[in-house]
């Protein structure tokens, strides 16, 4: 079977975040964002696309900053209400019932309940004629010690990080399960395949 090209995104299953932000008023924003990714590993800094229109957007151009927060299962109600496009002088929290959670090297705070707070900093901006690509270097990064043990490992069976598969008329969460295999790093390089190779 053969899907259209502009159907591509329903093959990933993709992450939920918040995304919070500041207006230069100082108007406080939170939207959902499946198109963000780390970039690379171990390197600092992410990468998110954003539709033109976008108060999130806007506020990254004006303050430079933002916070992406991983919200839980259990937010669903409140990603949804934060996804209504509601216009700037709206403040997110307020609609959606979000407190929020103190930010030490931003002036966005992020939202209490979540899993884990990225603050970030803009780096650069990617211009296209329909979206732009952000860059965002994450100056601060703090996780739910509930959540994540000292190495910064996150007990995802019980954190329950939101995730989505998107359809054609919409979207289901999801969240992630273990498939009962874990690799080291190493696995990845020859070295470590041929001391793999020489265990009997
Ligand atoms: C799960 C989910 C993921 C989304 N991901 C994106 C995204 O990656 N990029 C984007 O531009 N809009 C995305 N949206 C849509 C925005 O969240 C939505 O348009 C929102 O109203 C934008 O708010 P803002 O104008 O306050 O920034 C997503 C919506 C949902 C529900």
């Amino acid at each position: 079977m053969k899907l259209k090209p502009s159907k591509r995104e329903q093959i990933f299953s993709l992450p939920v975040a918040l995304i919070s932000t500041v207006s230069r008023e100082g108007i406080r924003n939170a939207a959902p964002w499946s198109n963000i990714t780390p970039i690379l590993r171990p390197l600092d800094e992410v990468m998110l696309a954003s539709w033109i229109k976008r108060d999130t957007l806007t506020n990254i151009r004006e303050t430079g900053e933002f916070v992406i927060n991983i919200p839980p299962v259990g937010m669903e109600e409140a990603v949804m209400v934060c996804s209504r496009n509601y216009p700037p002088e709206v403040d997110e929290y307020e609609m959606a019932g979000l407190k929020p959670h103190f930010s030490e090297m931003v002036r966005a705070p992020g939202i209490e309940g979540c899993l884990a707070w990225a603050e970030c900093t803009l780096v650069e901006e990617i211009l296209r004629e329909k979206f732009s690509l952000i860059i965002g270097k994450v100056v601060n990064l703090e996780v739910d010690e509930n959540f994540f043990d000292e190495e910064g490992r996150m007990d995802f069976e019980n954190a329950k990080p939101l995730s989505c598969i998107l359809g054609p008329k919409g979207l289901t969460f999801t969240c992630p399960r273990g498939t009962g295999k874990s690799a080291d790093y190493s696995e990845m390089f020859l070295r470590g395949k041929e001391v793999l190779s020489q265990i009997p």
